[in-house]
């Protein structure tokens, strides 16, 4: 009888172990596929921490950072001036249509039109894998 009670109060804290997971991190982007969609901003963007500039700036912990903080890199006046912090939402707009959020900017990107390829590439921002 005991044995049962505790079974029932284990099954129970999974479950709802499981459901507050749920509602806290829904599943965004893959990291994994967002770095096939990098392959689009390689040319212009590291994202290994140290590996300095390329056409653009450095990208590595750019999730949670200030728009235009990586050290070493002349942002256009358009993007100092911008005042955004770059988090899902602001880095799904800007990976839509750079143009459009930042006007000025010197980003010659066009844009990824698909949601799925800027939440993956946006994961891989997050957490950079191998
Ligand atoms: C043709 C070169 C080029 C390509 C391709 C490109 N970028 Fe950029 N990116 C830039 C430049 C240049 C800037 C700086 C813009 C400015 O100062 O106005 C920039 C800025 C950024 C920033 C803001 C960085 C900061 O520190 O504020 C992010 C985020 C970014 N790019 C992400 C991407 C992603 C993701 C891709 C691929 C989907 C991409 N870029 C493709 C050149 C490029």
């Amino acid at each position: 009888m005991n044995k049962f009670a505790g079974a029932f109060v284990v099954i129970g804290l999974a479950a709802s172990a499981l459901a507050g997971a749920a509602v806290a991190a829904p599943p965004k982007g893959d990291p994994a596929l967002g770095k096939k969609v990098f392959m689009r901003c390689v040319a212009c963007h590291a994202v290994t921490p140290g590996a300095g500039v390329k056409m653009g700036p450095n990208l590595a912990g750019v999730v949670g950072r200030k728009a235009a903080a990586a050290p070493g890199f002349k942002y256009s006046a358009a993007m100092q001036k911008a005042a955004l912090k770059w988090d899902d939402a602001t880095l799904d707009k800007w990976l839509t249509k750079p143009s459009a959020v930042v006007p000025g900017t010197s980003m010659a990107f066009v844009g990824i039109p698909v949601p799925a390829d800027r939440a993956n590439v946006i994961a891989y921002l997050r957490k950079p894998v191998p």
